[in-house]
């Protein structure tokens, strides 16, 4: 299998008119008269092209629009972009994200390996320059993104790399750009990181597999260390739950566990903080079978795991003074001779009881072995993420993840994360009248409530896990995969998270 496209990401004191690039992308508002100082510049030199783009109505300045104007040698630039930024008043760091990411797509679509961004002169002083920065990094990941590992024959061939920079004429104001340019750009790795893993099929990841590929991870980032548990250690743990999920697969499940702790920084005073998240390689449902139809897309069911791996490696790479555990409990959700039963009743890491009414509610089977876990290793903030349920994605379609939590200032902070990182969330009840449904009569817990709120109550089963840690939990069914191509990205795994997280973990250390 071929290498996904390389992306590498500088910042650049330069000249705009006399930069040299295949594409120099600059920003437009729909609302705004008139060009701004940058485009006036450029225009000049390019006799009045911009203007009469713009004047003939080819382009208006909407939000995921473009226009291409050549350089003829008039220039630095071969092409400049014109990218739209949509209404003044509406936009947001999310806004020069997606321009950024815009940019970046059409640069590999039309095979133009030098992309300059410079989408920031646009914005005036609305952001902090170091901000923009990190924006447009994040964006041009996002942008640039292809997921064709298997594709051995394609029409017209695609760039092996894309050299990218964030260019500005002023050195104080690269210099401030840079700020942002280089953490974004160990985040947009990671997100890359993470969409690559989760785009793999099933018959290339097996959970043995995405724990060869955490222990290679850690073994080749510093500051991070990765302990796996096989079948036989979790049987001797007791940890029920994973091990049920698994029983009916090939492949066996595994428990996975990375640590970060940074090097000669004095973090021990602070709490451990837990992110743990749901990786079944495949969800056939097991017995209670799903149907045939996008059964392909539980492929990407191992979502939550592979956004803790690849959150994990950003923050190695970011080196805040925090001390963050992984957690990544992955198994094959499969039907079969040996597989888990409806009517069975496991005994959970935690030792509470749970009877099996659903196999296909089998997140969180092997998640609340995970966050027991988690408070036994003295966790004092945990959170989760999990393609959990149909049902959040019914309640929120694909534009929100559910929040829910037993900590209102953990659950604010989340949410200032996700403003900033434009991953959205939205807070959603998991409790006490939804753990009442999950009550079962002849153990502990049900794993499925009544028909409504389905989304809710799996939260209210998980919320009995955590003991008194302070708890967050994201439902990223819904958001876990773009279905369709847009302006911004490409179709496929979104690795939802890693941006939410990273920036969550990120604020607690300089915020
Ligand atoms: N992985 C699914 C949830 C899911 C559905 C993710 C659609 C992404 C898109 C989960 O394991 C599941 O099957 N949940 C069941 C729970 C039910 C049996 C209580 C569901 O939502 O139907
Ligand atoms: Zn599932
Ligand atoms: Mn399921």
């Amino acid at each position: 299998m071929k290498a996904i496209i390389n992306v590498e990401l500088k910042t650049r004191k330069v000249d705009f008119s006399s930069c040299k690039t295949d594409l120099l992308a600059i920003g437009q508002f729909s609302d705004v008269k008139g060009l701004d100082a940058l485009s006036r510049e450029l225009n000049n030199k390019l006799n009045g092209e911009i203007e009469r783009v713009i004047k003939l109505g080819d382009f208006k300045g909407k939000e995921g629009a473009s226009a291409i104007i050549y350089g003829n040698e008039r220039i630095g630039a071969k092409r400049i972009l014109l990218v739209g930024l949509g209404e003044k008043k509406k936009a947001t760091l999310g806004t020069v994200r997606k321009a950024a990411a815009n940019a970046a797509n059409k640069s590999v679509q039309m095979k133009a390996k030098n992309l300059s961004l410079a989408l920031h002169r646009a914005f005036g002083g609305q952001f902090d320059l170091s901000m923009m920065g990190k924006a447009m990094a994040e964006g041009t990941y996002l942008g640039s993104y292809r997921y064709d590992e298997f594709v051995t024959e394609s029409e017209n061939g695609r760039l092996n790399s894309l050299s990218a920079e964030v260019i500005d004429s002023d050195s104080a104001k690269a210099k401030k750009l840079n700020i942002g340019v280089t953490s974004g750009v160990i985040i947009g790795r990671a997100h890359s990181y993470a969409r690559t893993l989760a785009n793999r099929p099933a018959n290339v990841i097996n959970p043995p597999a995405l724990a060869d590929e955490a222990k290679n991870l850690a073994k080749a980032t510093a500051g991070l260390s990765c302990t796996v548990f096989d079948e036989k250690q979790m049987t001797a743990k007791g940890m029920g739950g994973v091990l049920a999920v698994g029983s009916g697969s090939k492949s066996p499940p595994r428990f996975i566990v990375v640590k970060y702790s940074p090097a000669g920084k004095a973090a021990s005073s602070r709490p451990t903080i837990a992110l743990v998240g749901k990786a079944i390689t495949f969800d056939s449902g097991g017995l209670s079978i799903k149907p045939a139809n996008n059964m392909d897309e539980m492929k990407l069911d191992k979502t939550g795991g592979i956004t803790v791996l690849a959150t994990m490696k950003a923050v190695a790479e970011l080196k805040p003074a925090l001390n963050v555990l992984g957690i990544i409990p992955s198994a094959e959700n499969m039907p079969g001779g040996t597989s888990y039963r409806p009517g069975d009743i496991i005994t959970t890491f935690s030792g509470k009881t749970v009877e099996v009414l659903n196999t296909d509610a089998e997140g969180r089977m092997l998640l609340c072995d995970a966050l027991a876990y988690a408070v036994k290793q003295n966790c004092s903030i945990v959170i989760d993420i999990a393609t959990l349920t149909g049902a959040c994605k019914v309640a929120l379609g694909k534009y929100k993840a559910g929040l829910m939590g037993n900590d209102e200032k953990l659950m604010k902070q989340l949410q200032t994360a996700s403003r900033e990182s434009g991953e959205n969330v939205w807070p959603m009840p998991s409790g006490d009248e939804y753990a009442q449904e999950m009550k079962s009569k002849i153990a502990d817990l049900k794993n499925i409530g009544n028909k409504w709120g389905g989304a809710c109550t799996a939260a209210a089963f998980l919320r009995q896990f955590v003991g008194d840690a302070k708890w967050a939990h994201l439902d990223i069914a819904g958001v876990e995969m773009f279905e369709k191509a847009t302006e911004y990205t490409t179709e496929g795994s979104s690795g939802f998270g890693v941006r939410l997280l990273t920036t969550y973990l990120m604020n607690l250390v300089t915020k």
